[in-house]
Formats: C-alpha cells, structure tokens, sequence
C-alpha cells in the first residue's frame, strides 16, 4: 500500500513539472549558463585577486650569526637590515628609513643593538668591538636601562620578524665544529 502511494505521489510530481515546462532543453542549457557565468563572476574574480593581493611572503629561513656574520646585514645596497637585541635577531628591513644608510639609526644595523638601546645611546661604544669576541653580557645595566631594553623588544616582537639568533663565534664554533 505505501509502495502504490509514494508512487503516485511521484507520478504527481513529474506531471506537475512537466506541465510547468521546467525541464525543457532550452531551460537545461539556460541554467547551464547562469551557472557559468556566477562561477565566472564570484570564483574566477575572487581567486585572480586573491592571487595578487595575497602574495605569500617569502619563506624566513632561521639562521644562527655571530657578530661577524651578523655585520653584513647592514642595508647597504638596497640589502637586508638586521640587528640584534639580546640574541634575537631582527629583519627591520621594513624600517630601513630608520636603520638603513643614512638613516637616524643605522648604527645598530648589522650589530648588537642590545646596550646602545637600553642606553638610549648611539655612542660607539655601545656597540660590541671584538665581532669574534663574547657577546655583551649586559653587565651594569641598571633597572630603568633593562625596562627600556625590554620595551624595546616588545615593540620589535610586534613589528618585525625574528630570523635568527646571535651568538659567539666561539659558541658558534662549538655548536657546528667538529665533536
Ligand atoms: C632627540 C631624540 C630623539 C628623537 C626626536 C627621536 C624621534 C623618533 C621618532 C619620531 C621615531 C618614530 C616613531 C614611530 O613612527 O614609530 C623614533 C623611533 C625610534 N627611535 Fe628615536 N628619537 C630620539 C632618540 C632616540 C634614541 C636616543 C634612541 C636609541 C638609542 C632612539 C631609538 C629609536 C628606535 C629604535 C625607534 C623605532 C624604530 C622602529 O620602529 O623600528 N631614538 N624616534
């Protein structure tokens, strides 16, 4: 009994659209267009765009440097800015207008901004001598020194990217020389 219902409700249901005309080749190829032309519009549009303007920056390759490797990242022709703040290093390539060549701040370029930060200080000697010598330890740096150095990092955490780690040529050596 439920057979010869669904059956005939299914009967009703083709009469019913067949009557109407809505399965007529003319409408089968007319909605065949439409649909091409939303595909077209929304998801060819979107992805073309999407390829332009969501570009995928390129891949940052995380490196170990010591203050000697560290030093050719200073900007000069139109090359990567780096510097490091204790032991992170930092592409501000983006804020080259500060620390590229001629800038206000392109002495930290290439070097160990750490004590010249803190100091808030641009002096020579802020800046570590011996490139393969220790790192500045940091030593005599009092609390207002440390709280700036440590509101710096912050700012440049937000802003820039980390691409490596500084450290001494001498640990440099122990961690890649020969065991
Ligand atoms: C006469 C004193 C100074 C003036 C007028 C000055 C001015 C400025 C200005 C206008 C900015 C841009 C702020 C922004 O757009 O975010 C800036 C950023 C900065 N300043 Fe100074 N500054 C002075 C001293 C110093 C000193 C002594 C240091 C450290 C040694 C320093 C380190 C920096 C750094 C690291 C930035 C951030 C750049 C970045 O966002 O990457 N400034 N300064």
């Amino acid at each position: 009994m439920d057979y010869v219902e669904h059956r005939m409700a299914h009967e009703a249901v083709r009469e019913a659209a067949d009557s109407a005309g809505i399965l007529t080749p003319l409408n089968a190829i007319l909605a065949l267009i439409l649909l091409y032309s939303l595909h077209a519009t929304f998801f060819r549009g979107a992805s073309s765009s999407n390829r332009s303007l969501h570009r995928p920056p390129p891949p940052v390759v995380f490196r170990t440097y010591t203050p000697r490797t560290l030093l050719p990242f200073n900007g000069e022709n139109d090359g990567p800015v780096y510097f490091a703040v204790r032991g992170r290093v930092f592409d501000v390539s983006r804020g080259r207008n500060f620390y590229g060549p001629g800038g206000p701040y392109s002495n930290f370029a290439g070097r160990d901004a750490s004590r010249g930060l803190a100091c808030g200080s641009f002096d020579e000697e802020m800046l570590t001598k011996d490139l393969d010598g220790p790192l500045d330890p940091l030593d005599g740096l009092g609390r207002d020194e440390l709280e700036a150095l440590q509101g710096w990092e912050e700012r440049f955490l937000e802003k820039y990217d980390v691409v490596g780690k500084l450290v001494s040529a001498h640990e440099y050596g122990e961690s890649t020389g020969p065991k």
